[in-house]
C-alpha cells in the first residue's frame, strides 16, 4: 500500500470512490453497502462492546474493533510481532512493520517513513518487560534483540517516544497495548503513566480496555506472594485531537 496516497473509500468495503461517479458527500458506494454497514451498527447496539475482555489479544482487538474500526479504517500496526492482533479481524486493512519480524517494512516505530496523518489508526504494542532476558517471552519476541536490559524508565522512554510518532503519523487515534509491571520492590502502573505521557503530548484518553487472558504464564517463579498476581493487560484508545 502506498501510505501517502489518500482516497475516499467506501466506509463498508474499502471501495474507492471515484469523483466521477459519486457524489462528494457519499460515504458508501452502493446501498448493499449502506445496509450492511447499518446492520453491522446495530450489532454493535443489540451486543454492547464491554471493557473487560476475557481470551486473547485477537478477540481484545476483534471487541476493540467493533466500536471504533470497520472496513474502510486504514490501521498502521508499528509492532506487528507475527500479526496475532489481526487472527480474527481478517475484514481490518492492516499495514504491518516491525523492526525484526517484517523484512518488507523493517521500520523503528519511533521514526516512521509515512507521512503526517497517513493512517487512520496506529496500533503501538512495544515490548513491555523490565530487564528480559530471562523470560518466557524473550524467544518468541526477540527482546534481547531490542530491550536488553532494559528498565522500566526506558520502557516508559520507548512508549512515550512510540506515542509521538504515532500521534504525528495517526488521523483519528492510537492504541496502545501495556501491562503494569514489578521492578524489584517497586509497583510500576504503567497503564496509569501512559495516560500522563497521553495527555502531555496531547492527546486524549478515550477507553480503556481490560484484558482477562485466559492463558497464562507458568506461576513456578516465587516460593512467598507478595503482591496480586498481575493476570490482565490493557489496551487504551487514545483520540488525536486536530
Ligand atoms: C510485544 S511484541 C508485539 C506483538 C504483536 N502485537 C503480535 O500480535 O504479535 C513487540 C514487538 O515490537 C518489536 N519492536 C521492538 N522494538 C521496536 C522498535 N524500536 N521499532 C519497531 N519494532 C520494535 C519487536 O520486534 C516485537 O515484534
Amino acid at each position: 500500500m502506498n501510505a501517502s496516497k489518500i482516497v475516499t473509500a467506501c466506509r463498508h468495503c474499502n471501495a474507492e470512490l471515484s469523483p466521477e461517479t459519486h457524489r462528494s458527500d457519499r460515504k458508501f458506494c452502493s446501498d448493499r453497502c449502506k445496509q450492511a454497514d447499518y446492520r453491522r451498527r446495530r450489532k454493535v447496539k443489540d451486543n454492547p462492546v464491554e471493557a473487560l475482555v476475557r481470551g486473547n489479544n485477537a478477540d481484545l482487538i476483534r471487541e476493540v474493533a467493533r466500536l471504533y474500526a470497520d472496513t474502510g479504517v486504514t490501521i498502521a500496526d508499528v509492532t506487528y510481532g507475527k500479526g496475532a492482533f489481526w487472527r480474527k479481524t481478517p475484514h481490518l486493512n492492516v499495514t504491518g512493520s516491525d523492526l525484526l519480524t517484517v523484512p518488507e517494512r523493517p521500520y523503528d516505530f519511533r521514526n516512521l517513513p509515512y507521512h503526517d496523518s497517513s493512517f487512520d489508526i496506529v496500533v503501538l504494542d512495544p515490548p513491555y518487560l523490565v530487564w528480559p532476558g530471562n523470560h518466557m517471552s524473550d524467544d518468541r519476541y526477540r527482546n534481547a534483540e531490542t530491550t536488553k536490559g532494559i528498565d522500566y524508565k526506558g520502557i516508559r522512554q520507548l512508549y512515550h517516544d512510540g506515542l509521538k510518532e504515532a500521534a504525528r503519523v495517526a488521523r483519528r487515534q492510537i492504541w496502545v497495548k501495556c501491562k503494569d509491571t514489578v521492578e524489584g520492590p517497586r509497583q510500576r502502573f504503567l497503564h496509569v503513566h501512559l495516560l500522563q505521557d497521553a495527555e502531555a503530548l496531547g492527546l486524549r484518553g478515550r477507553d480503556l480496555f481490560i484484558l482477562d487472558a485466559t492463558s497464562r504464564m507458568p506461576n513456578n517463579h516465587w516460593s512467598t506472594q507478595k503482591h496480586a498476581r498481575k493476570t490482565m493487560s490493557y489496551l487504551w484508545v487514545f483520540d488525536v485531537i486536530s
